[in-house]
């Protein structure tokens, strides 16, 4: 049986332990600084010289960290597409916008051991020749902000910031940014024009990648506040060690949020890959099983833009046999690893690392319109698809959750979303079209019969003259 496997908490639910950098210290803190800036330029067996810099993006290419922010992308890779030949600063954006629905790990981080994140960020931009770095925090996050603040003040009193830091020739400084609280400032682009203080509209990508056009229209490198805490183990361990926990491609450590209809909701870090779906909900360690007498009925296995999953499904996912070769097997959706890859190939994906379970007493059209009125509200307005489609289908539902559905809206709000998905210019036009691609796919009798109903009702009644009730119209030609 799985357990929890604390790197990153490592400390942070310990009673005494506080976020104060004479804590942070006395538990080894700032050892991993130290080691990074003492690294020496290295010849290689080629002939060709390392130098520290290089050395540290090689620990975290070894270690195949992928960001845990929520598409996974590998951060040496990541690392390795930054332009450095443009002459421009480099900058490097801490995002901690943390505004997933169903996410809560990175505040944990944030508001536990502040200096856990601030030394893998001070790491990440040494390795990176970054002098001026931020940290963009969710305006709903003041405690957070202030905590990092006085975090900062602390590490810039002991001199692991500002100039020439601990006597090795390196400045850096890294600054706080408090957003306003938008779903899109946590898209990478809509954060860079937010701190560039204007409106947070997401750019088009190309050209507008980070690690060429970011910040200031500089080379920026984008990380999540998880993904720069497991820099510091790693530049501390090494990325080899590093990629001996969690399995093969999914390596190291993951915090999961578990939430809904679980009788332990909260956060458990475990080796990636190494529990199942199933574990993570059902275990006494974990999510300690469904509510007394209740059924499951579908989970969201990485924050609200995931995929759904329906109870029973089966999968065939790929499994290294003992020769090697890669195979599908069937696996119930309950045995699913709790991976990048298994998840991906299930059809969802782990995304933020949030699994949101639903029991039977779950009316699935008024989840499904609950999350549709979040995307309608956030969507940031720019791409029309993203913008009067989340709106229609949010209308749409609506119109299902209160007495006024039709049997085709099920088909209706399909089309939509297929209309939104791919034609926008952020990931948005997918977070917003996916939950109701799959809503439906999976729950599709649930949408009909209530529109089946209403209809019926409806058609019952309509005899008896006017009923005075407004049909909300989802557009002008439906
Ligand atoms: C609509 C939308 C919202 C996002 N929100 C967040 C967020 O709150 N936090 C985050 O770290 N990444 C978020 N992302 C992903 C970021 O764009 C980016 O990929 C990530 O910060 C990169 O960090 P990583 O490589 O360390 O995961 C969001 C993406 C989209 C499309
Ligand atoms: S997809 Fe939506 S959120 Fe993203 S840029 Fe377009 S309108 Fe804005």
């Amino acid at each position: 049986m799985p357990q929890e496997y604390r790197l990153i908490l490592k400390h942070a639910d310990e009673p005494g332990y506080t976020p104060d950098i004479d804590c942070y210290m006395r538990n080894g803190g700032y050892e991993t600084l130290k080691k990074a800036l003492s690294f020496q330029t290295k010849d290689l067996p080629d002939g060709k010289k390392q130098t520290p810099q290089e050395q540290i993006r090689q620990e975290v290419t070894t270690s195949g960290l992928r960001g845990r922010g929520g598409a996974g992308f590998s951060c040496g890779l990541k690392w390795s597409l930054v332009d450095r030949k443009s002459g421009k600063p480099i900058y490097m954006i801490c995002n901690a916008d943390e505004s997933e629905p169903g996410t809560f790990k990175d505040r944990q981080i944030i508001h536990k051991d502040p200096h856990q994140l601030i030394e893998g960020m001070i790491v990440a931009c040494f390795g990176n020749d970054v002098h001026l770095a931020y940290i963009y925090i969710r305006g709903e996050m003041p405690e957070g902000a202030r905590i990092l603040n006085r975090a900062l003040a602390e590490a810039r009193a002991k001199n692991f910031l500002g100039k020439n830091i601990l006597g090795k020739g390196y400045d850096l400084e890294i600054h706080i940014h408090r957003g306003a609280g938008a779903y899109i400032c946590g898209e990478e682009t809509g954060l860079i024009e937010s701190l560039e203080g204007k409106r947070a509209y997401p750019r088009i990508k190309p050209p507008y990648f980070p690690a060429i056009l970011g910040l200031y229209m500089c080379p920026t490198i984008v990380n999540n506040v998880e993904t720069l805490a497991a820099v510091k183990h790693i530049v501390q361990m090494g990325g080899a060690e590093y990629a001996k926990l969690g399995t093969p491609n999914n390596t190291g450590t993951r915090i999961v949020s578990v939430s809904g209809h679980v009788k332990k909701p909260g956060y458990f870090e475990v080796e990636v890959g190494k529990a199942t779906l199933g574990e993570l909900i059902f275990d006494e360690k974990f999510g300690g099983g469904l509510r007394d007498g209740r059924k499951l009925k579908a989970i969201i296995p990485g924050g609200s833009s995931a995929k759904v999953f329906k109870a029973g499904e089966k999968f065939k996912v790929k499994r290294k046999g003992p020769d090697g070769q890669l195979t599908p097997v069937e696996v119930d959706l309950l045995d699913l690893p709790y991976d990048f890859d298994s998840l991906q190939q299930a059809g969802s994906m782990s995304g933020s690392g949030a699994i949101i379970v639903m029991d039977d007493s779950t009316d699935i059209v008024a989840a499904l319109a609950n999350l549709s009125e979040f995307y309608a509200h956030e969507s940031c307005g720019q791409c029309t698809p993203c913008r009067e489609g989340s709106l229609w289908m949010s209308k749409a539902l609506h119109r299902l959750t209160n007495g006024h559905g039709r049997k085709q809206d099920a088909d209706y709000l399909i089309r939509i979303a297929q209309g939104i998905q791919g034609r926008t210019i952020c990931a948005f036009g997918e977070a917003c079209s996916w939950p109701v691609l799959s809503f439906i796919n999976k729950f599709k009798d649930e949408f009909e019969a209530r529109g089946a109903r209403d209809e019926a009702k409806h058609s019952s009644s309509a005899g008896a003259g006017p009923s005075g009730e407004m049909r909300i119209a989802a557009s002008p030609q439906h």
